[in-house]
Parts: structure tokens; sequence; C-alpha cells
């Protein structure tokens, strides 16, 4: 299978938010200048071609300054072209200067991800992020403004004192601005995060389920569909990178901390980032067995509304998905749907993916 995406992880943040578990440390310059020297030798064992896809992560990209964001865009320039149908950046308000936007744009950036989480002030300050609604605003208008028509926000739900009253507010809130996309997070308690030590509990099944179908109700009221279990898009905004990952297909994962999938074999590079820093390989790869990319791609793509294509499947295995998976199809008759060619989930079923999934690895 071709390889046409890339993750870039740029694992440095300026605060470190109570709920996150993802691979970061706190944004040092001397340390990031290092950091982009192994990334582009690392971009360099690649096979020099034009991605359709390109995303750079986090950690908090917009945590570089302009100077080093410029060098990363440089760095991935030769992977770019007209053909690459999305470009996007992570980015955080507090570090996103109008001049990070224009230099974004000038490198082909042409979507935006901002980790917004919520835009009620006391709950932001409670997760430890610095950030207010006025800067929120400010950058959307002004990257719309620059011509950027693909813009998403990331929020979250199941915070800590959380009501339903403010999650209406965000979602009133966001109405107003100028999005094709929002992505909506139900809180995971991670291990060794501070929210878990602090022993918050987080939201029972059932308010995770009300809160759920709020979010979704509340979206499709204001023109956004729901495409993935937390994905929701106008138009045709959906997010294409996420969707290699969702469709499993193949893609490069570039930096530490990154993961990359080439066929049935996972590179995943640990979090040791001094390690990475100095040189060394820090990748581990792991050969999967058919069985196992059979259940990932399923695991996947079920998280799809559209769901599993029937006949790509049958195109990478060579055996039809009820061959493979008929008793666990059976049994979950009520919350599978087979159509188009394609086995996907209810949204009612959606929210019990997990629970049906284990009948597949049966
Ligand atoms: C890892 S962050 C990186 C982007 C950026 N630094 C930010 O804060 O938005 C991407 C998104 O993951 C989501 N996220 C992080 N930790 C989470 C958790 N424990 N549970 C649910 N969503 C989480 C947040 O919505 C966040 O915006
Ligand atoms: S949520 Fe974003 S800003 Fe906060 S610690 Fe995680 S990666 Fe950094």
């Amino acid at each position: 299978m071709q390889t046409s995406s890339l993750y870039v992880h740029i694992p440095f943040c300026d605060r470190i938010c109570s709920y996150c578990d993802f691979a970061k440390v706190f944004y040092r310059e001397d340390l990031v200048d290092h950091y982009l020297d192994r990334l582009e030798e690392e971009l360099k064992e690649l096979p020099a071609t034009k991605m359709k896809t390109i995303y750079i992560g986090g950690g908090t990209p917009s945590a570089l300054q302009l100077h080093q964001l410029e060098r990363l865009f440089q760095m991935l320039s030769s992977f770019y072209d007209e053909k690459t149908i999305e470009y996007c950046i992570e980015a955080n308000p507090e570090s996103l200067t109008h001049e990070k936007i224009d230099l974004m744009i000038a490198y082909h950036i042409n979507r935006l991800s901002l980790g917004v989480q919520s835009f009620n002030e006391e709950l932001l300050k409670k997760i430890e992020r610095v950030h207010n609604k006025d800067m929120v605003e400010d950058v959307i208008f002004y990257a719309c403004g620059k011509g950027l028509t693909n813009l998403s926000i990331d929020l979250m739900y199941g915070l800590p004192t959380q009501s339903k009253e403010d999650i209406l507010y965000d979602l009133e809130v966001a109405s107003h601005l100028p999005l094709q996309h929002i992505s909506y997070y139900s809180l995971i308690l991670e291990e060794g995060t501070k929210l878990n030590n602090e022993h918050y509990e987080g939201l029972s099944e059932d308010e995770d389920a009300y809160y759920s179908d709020l979010i979704v109700n509340e979206l499709e009221k204001m023109g956004y569909h729901q495409y993935e279990v937390s994905n929701y898009a106008k138009g045709d905004h959906e997010s294409e990178h996420n969707k290699v990952y969702w469709h499993y297909e193949n893609y490069y994962g570039v930096g530490s901390g990154a993961s990359g999938k080439i066929d049935n074999t996972l590179i995943d590079h640990s979090r040791a980032l001094f390690q990475y820093i100095k040189g060394k390989d820090t990748r581990s790869y792991t050969t999967l067995s058919e069985e196992d990319t059979m259940f990932n791609h399923v695991m996947m793509s079920l998280r799809l509304l559209e769901g599993l294509d029937l006949c790509d499947f049958y195109e990478r295995y060579h055996k039809h998905v009820e061959e493979v998976y008929g008793k666990a199809i059976e049994k979950n008759k009520d919350h599978l749907v087979i159509e188009n060619n394609h086995l996907h989930c209810t949204k009612q079923s959606l929210k019990i993916l997990n629970t049906i999934l284990l009948d597949f690895l049966d």
C-alpha cells in the first residue's frame, strides 16, 4: 500500500494541562533547536514523495518561536505540492500570534486545529489552560480574514465541575465562530495526570451518553454532522488526515513520541526526548499478524459513522468480513448495519463501540 500521509510530532508545551498525557515537555528554546536538527535528519530518511496529507501535532506546535516554525515548514516543504489536499497544524490560542498565522499561510498550511477545550474561563483555569475566549475569537477571526477556510477547534466535556449549562454555553459561543469542524472529546482520565492524581472521578457511563447525545443534537442544529465518535464537520470539511488513520491506511510518523504504520508494521517512537535528540534510534517495530491487522482495521473504521468499507476489506485480506467476524456481527445485529458495502454502527451504538469490539476479539 502506498504511504502518502505524514504526521510530525512537536512535543513542547508552554504549560502542562491537568488532564493531558500526550508526549510533551516544557518549551525550551535550545531544546527545540536541537529537536529540529534531529527531525531534519529523520525527515531525510523518508522517500522523496509528495504527501496527500501532512499533520503537525503536539504538544503545542504554536509554542515554537516564529523562526523555529519557519525552519520546520522549510524542512517539510519538499513533501508538499499542489496535490496535498490537507496540511494541518495544531495550535494553542495563547501562542498563536498573527505573524505565526501569516507564516503558516505562506507555507501552504490550509487547516488549523485550535485547542480550546472550553470558553468558560473559570473552567479553563481549573484545567490549567492559559487562554481565554477573546484570544480564541481573535485568532479565529484573524485566520478566517486571511482566507483560511478549514478551521477546527477541540472542545472537551466531563471536565471537573462542568455542567450542562457550561456545555450549552461552549456550543453557543462556537455557533458564532466561522468554523468548519469541531472535535468534541469526552475527558479520558489518564494515569499520571494531575486530575487523576487528585482522584477526580469523571462522568458515569450514563452521564457520558447523556452529554454525548446533547452535543450531537446541538451540533446538528448548528449545521455540523457527526462523522466519527468525537468529530463533527460542516459539509465536506472532515479531517482528511485523521481519516487516513480511521481507514487504516499507511502513514509516516516522525518525531519523539510519534507513531507510523506501514502495511502490517507499526513503528512507534518512544517518548525518550533526550535520547531522540542525541540521535539514538528510539523506534520500535511491531509486525502484526493478519488477524491483528484486520482487527485494528475494523476497530478504527467502526469509529466512523460511514463504517468499514467492505470492498476495501476484501481487497486487502481476500476475505469477506462476515467470514472473519460473522459471529460478532450476528451477536451485535441490533447495533451494526451493513449497507452500501459498509459495516457501520448506528449513532446510538457508536457510544458502546468498545463493548461491541470485545466481540470482535473472540
Ligand atoms: C494533545 S492536544 C495537542 C494540541 C494542543 N496542545 C492543545 O492543547 O489543544 C490535542 C487535543 O487532545 C485532547 N485531549 C488531550 N488530553 C485529553 C484527555 N485526557 N481526554 C480527552 N481529550 C484529551 C484535547 O482536546 C486537545 O485539544
Ligand atoms: S493539552 Fe495540549 S497544551 Fe495541554 S499539555 Fe497537552 S499537548 Fe500541551
